[in-house]
């Protein structure tokens, strides 16, 4: 009953790094939320975070089995083909989460490649949408998706 909670590059910064767009809250603390409301709904956390691409793959291959990932690929969401591919090769769920509204910034936040492979995407709701990306990933466990 696991899922994978996983942060890319610069989000080890979170809580120091632009707050206006990141939030104060730091990855310990949305670790803490996260594993919590996992604990609510019955679902084991497990927390990883990288700044390389080729690590992030291997985190992503590690969730095989796993109910679901939660991922947020920093700024690979924009050009990352690798990480796209493994989420795709994977047979896990995925919900892509984005704390800042990706949309209403710079033009090149605004392709995600990782998105197409996921389930679903969450942007613009802060560290909130990390909570909200749990139950949605969780949802495919229990809903038929079209
Ligand atoms: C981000 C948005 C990306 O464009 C940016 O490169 C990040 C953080 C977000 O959570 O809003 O590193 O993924």
């Amino acid at each position: 009953n696991r899922v994978l909670l996983l942060n890319g590059p610069n989000l080890n910064l979170l809580g120091e790094r632009d707050p206006e767009h990141y939030s104060s809250a730091t990855l310990a603390d949305v670790e803490r939320r996260v594993t919590e409301l996992g604990k609510e709904l019955g679902v084991s956390v497990t927390c990883a975070q990288s700044n390389h691409e080729g690590v992030l793959v291997e985190h992503v291959h590690g969730a095989r089995g796993m109910l679901g990932i939660v991922l947020n690929p920093g700024a690979f969401a924009h050009y990352s083909i690798a990480l796209r591919d493994a989420v795709e090769a994977v047979d896990t769920p995925c919900v892509e989460v984005h704390i800042s509204n990706v949309h209403a910034r710079e033009s090149f936040r605004h392709t995600s490649v990782t998105a197409p492979v996921t389930q679903g995407y969450i942007s613009g709701c802060g560290i909130t949408g990390y909570e909200l990306g749990l139950r949605a990933v969780l949802r495919s466990t229990t809903e038929r998706f079209g």
